[in-house]
C-alpha cells in the first residue's frame, strides 16, 4: 500500500481548498511548535515545513532550545491560540523531560488542536462527536453536510484510515489488532476502527502472547517501535499489515515494526516503511489544517461551501 500517491492526492485536494479560501480572503496558516533537539522531531519539522509550502499553507515557526521553562513554552501555546492568521498549532513532541506535555497540549484551543491530542480533543472522538471526519471527505462539513464544529482527530490513525480505504480495504466486521495504545496512535486507532465496525484487540507491552492474537488478525496496525517485532509465523496468510512505527538505524536507515520480508511473503497488502503511513500523516496533518480554517470561517461569518 503506497503512501506516496495517497499523500498526493490528498495535497493535491488541500491545494485547491487553500486557494479557494485564498480567493475569499482567509490565508490558512499552521504553527509548528520544537522544543530541544531531537532528530526525529527535527526531521519530521521540516518535512512539515516543505508539505505546507507546497500546498499554499503558511508556516510559523516556534522554536524553543532544550532548556527552555514551561512558562515560556505555554505562553507561546497562549499568543498561538490568539492569532488569527493561525488555523492550527502541531506542538512535536516529545519535549524535554522537565516540561509536562499534557499541559502544554491541554493549553491548545481545541479549535486549533489539530493533531486532536488534547483532553478536549480526546473527549470528543471517544464519544464519537468528531468521528464524522472519518466519514466524510470534505473538510469543514460532516457526512450530512451539516456544519462540522472545530474538533480534530488525531493525523496518524485519520491517515491509517484513509489508505485501507484507497485501497478498497473493507473494515466492517473485520478483525482488527493493534498493537500500541498510545494516545496519538494506538488508541484513537483503535476508536476509529470500531466506528467502523471492525472487532478490535489492542496490544501492548504486557501482552502476554502477541502471536496468538496476531494470528488471528486480518487487519494488523503496529506502531510500537520495536524494529521487527512481526514476523511472517505471526500472521495470517492474505492478512493486510499497516506498519506505523518508525527506527531509526545507526546509519540512518529507516525501517518499521514489520520484518518486510518474511511478512511481504504471506499479506494480502504491506505498507512500506518509509514511504507507507508516514507521508499520508502529513497530508492529514495539512487536510485537518484546512479543516480548521473551514470551521472558524463558517463559524465566524456566512461563509457557504458549495
Ligand atoms: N508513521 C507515522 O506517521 C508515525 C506517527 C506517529 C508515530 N509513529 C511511530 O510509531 C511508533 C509508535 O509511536 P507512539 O507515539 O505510539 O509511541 P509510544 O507512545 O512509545 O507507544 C508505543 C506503544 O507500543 C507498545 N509496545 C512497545 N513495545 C511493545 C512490544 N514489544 N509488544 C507490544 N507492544 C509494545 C507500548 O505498550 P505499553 O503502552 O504497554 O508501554 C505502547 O503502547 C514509533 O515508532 C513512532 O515513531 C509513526
Amino acid at each position: 500500500m503506497d503512501g506516496k500517491a495517497l499523500a498526493a492526492e490528498i495535497k493535491s485536494s488541500v491545494k485547491k481548498d487553500v486557494d479557494k479560501l485564498r480567493a475569499e480572503g482567509v490565508n490558512v496558516g499552521l504553527a509548528i511548535m520544537l522544543v530541544g533537539d531531537n532528530p526525529a522531531s527535527r526531521s519530521y519539522y521540516s518535512a512539515i515545513l516543505k508539505a505546507g509550502e507546497k500546498v499554499g499553507i503558511r508556516t510559523y515557526e516556534h522554536v524553543f532550545s532544550e532548556d527552555a521553562s514551561v512558562n515560556e513554552v505555554l505562553n507561546a501555546v497562549n499568543a498561538i491560540n490568539n492569532d488569527e492568521r493561525v488555523s492550527g498549532l502541531l506542538v512535536l513532541f516529545p519535549l524535554p523531560s522537565k516540561i509536562n506535555s499534557r499541559r502544554v497540549v491541554n493549553k491548545i484551543s481545541p479549535d486549533k488542536d489539530i493533531d486532536g491530542l488534547g483532553a478536549m480533543s480526546v473527549g470528543r472522538l471517544a464519544a464519537e462527536e468528531s468521528l464524522y471526519q472519518i466519514f466524510s471527505k470534505q473538510p469543514g462539513v460532516d457526512e450530512c453536510g451539516l456544519l462540522a464544529t472545530g474538533s480534530f482527530i488525531p493525523c496518524t490513525p485519520f491517515g491509517v484510515i484513509r489508505l485501507l480505504e484507497h485501497h478498497n480495504i473493507d473494515i466492517e466486521g473485520k478483525h482488527a489488532v493493534v498493537i500500541g495504545k498510545s494516545l496519538a496512535v494506538g488508541k484513537p486507532l483503535s476508536m476509529m476502527l470500531l466506528a467502523k465496525e471492525a472487532t478490535v484487540t489492542v496490544c501492548h507491552k504486557a501482552t502476554s502472547d502477541l502471536a496468538f492474537h496476531t494470528k488471528q488478525a486480518d487487519i494488523i496496525c503496529t506502531a510500537t517501535g520495536v524494529k521487527g517485532l512481526i514476523k511472517g509465523d505471526m500472521i495470517k496468510e492474505g492478512s493486510v499489515i499497516v506498519d506505523i512505527g518508525i527506527n531509526v538505524g545507526k546509519d540512518g536507515s529507516i525501517s518499521g515494526d514489520v520484518d518486510h520480508d518474511s511478512v511481504a511473503e504471506k499479506a494480502g497488502f504491506i505498507t512500506p516503511v518509509p514511504g507507507g503511513v508516514g507521508p499520508v500523516t502529513i497530508a492529514m496533518l495539512l487536510e485537518n489544517t484546512v479543516r480548521s480554517a473551514y470551521s472558524s470561517t463558517i463559524l465566524s461569518s456566512p461563509y457557504q461551501i458549495e
